[in-house]
């Protein structure tokens, strides 16, 4: 398979990377960061979720991020959506783009979202119709593609049929979550090579976390296999509430170093990252998780 000469990076920083942190960050700081993200030539981040506040209280501003963000018309902003009231403040706050998110374990599922794969999967047809009849284009997310933090291995089947009936729905595109980051390359490869059985390969994504150190690899061997779409978080940050112990996604400088290495074409300014990533970072008062950035930005000094 010959690897695709553009790539598509979707930024989930402002949702993924920020959904976690126990302290509030303020409505204009992550703004300003989603501008920040948008100046650096990202064309597609993901700017928060209409979930419950009570799950990911993080996230409840998601409405006031909205009001304040200067909506680019050259960049689409999606957000994360469970059920019909999350697609009702979502259309309310002018969103065009909704992801959906089920998983292909049962357990994780009952932790993120209360409910049964079955019954996550009914409840996305329902908001899938409604947010379509809408206008709204919709995207789905898989968890736990190749490992749970309950239950330990996924089978590559239940995958392929959670990314089977999403793509049925109208998902135009479903990213493959390696939520706890234990995938490994070949492993990686077997899975596309099995969802693509079943889902074209185009409308495929990766969304690696990094705690095992394999997110980049794993994103090389998806190119491999011809996946032209992958999610990284500005500066690695991220994790999800309810996979305890998984640190942030890949991050977005990562992809981009190696992208750029491979001359592979994103549209994406890494001096205009490193400034987004410089300034989240500041704001929380941590340094990057990304190895690319921190090589980089020491340059500078
Ligand atoms: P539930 O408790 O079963 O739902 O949660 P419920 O319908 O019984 O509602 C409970 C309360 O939440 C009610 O409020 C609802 O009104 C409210 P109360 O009457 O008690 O005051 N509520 C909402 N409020 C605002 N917006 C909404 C909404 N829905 C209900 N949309 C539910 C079920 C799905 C809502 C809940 O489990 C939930 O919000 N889960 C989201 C968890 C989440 O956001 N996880 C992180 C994102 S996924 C992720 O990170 C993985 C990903 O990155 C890929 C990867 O790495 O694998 C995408
Ligand atoms: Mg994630």
């Amino acid at each position: 398979m010959t690897i695709l000469s553009h790539v598509k990076m979707v930024e989930v920083g402002p949702r993924d990377g920020l959904q976690n942190e126990k302290t509030h960050v303020p409505t204009d700081i992550k703004v300003e960061l989603i501008n920040k993200l948008a100046d650096a030539g990202l064309s597609v981040i993901e700017a928060g979720s209409f979930v419950s506040p009570k799950w990911v209280p993080q996230m409840a501003d998601t409405k006031e991020v909205f009001r304040q963000l200067a909506i680019r018309s050259d960049v689409c902003y999606p957000v994360l959506v469970p059920n019909l009231k999350g697609l009702e403040a979502a259309v309310e706050a002018g969103v065009q783009e909704i992801a959906g998110f089920a998983a292909a374990s049962e357990m994780f599922s009952q932790k993120n979202t209360n409910c049964t794969i079955k019954e996550s999967l009914e409840r996305q047809k329902i908001v899938c119709d409604e947010a379509i009849r809408c206008g709204l284009r919709v995207r789905g997310y898989i968890s736990v593609v190749l490992g749970c933090p309950y239950e330990g291995d996924v089978n590559p089947a239940v995958v392929a049929d959670v990314a089977q009936q999403l793509h049925e729905m109208g998902c135009y595109e479903i990213s493959l979550g390696d939520t706890v980051g234990v995938g490994t390359p070949q492993r990686t490869k077997d899975l596309f090579e099995h969802v693509s059985k079943v889902v074209p390969v185009e409308n495929l994504g990766g969304h690696f976390h990094d705690t095992y150190g394999q997110a980049i690899a794993n994103i090389f061997a998806s190119l491999e296999v011809g996946v032209s779409i992958f999610d990284s978080s500005i500066a690695g940050l991220g994790g999800c509430p309810y996979s305890p112990g998984a640190t942030g996604n890949v991050s977005t400088e990562d992809v981009l170093y190696m992208l750029e290495g491979m001359g592979i074409e994103t549209g994406v300014n890494m001096n205009k990252l490193l400034i987004a990533a410089e300034y989240i970072c500041d704001h929380l008062g941590r340094p990057t998780s990304s190895r690319a950035g921190r090589a980089l930005l020491s340059k500078r000094l």
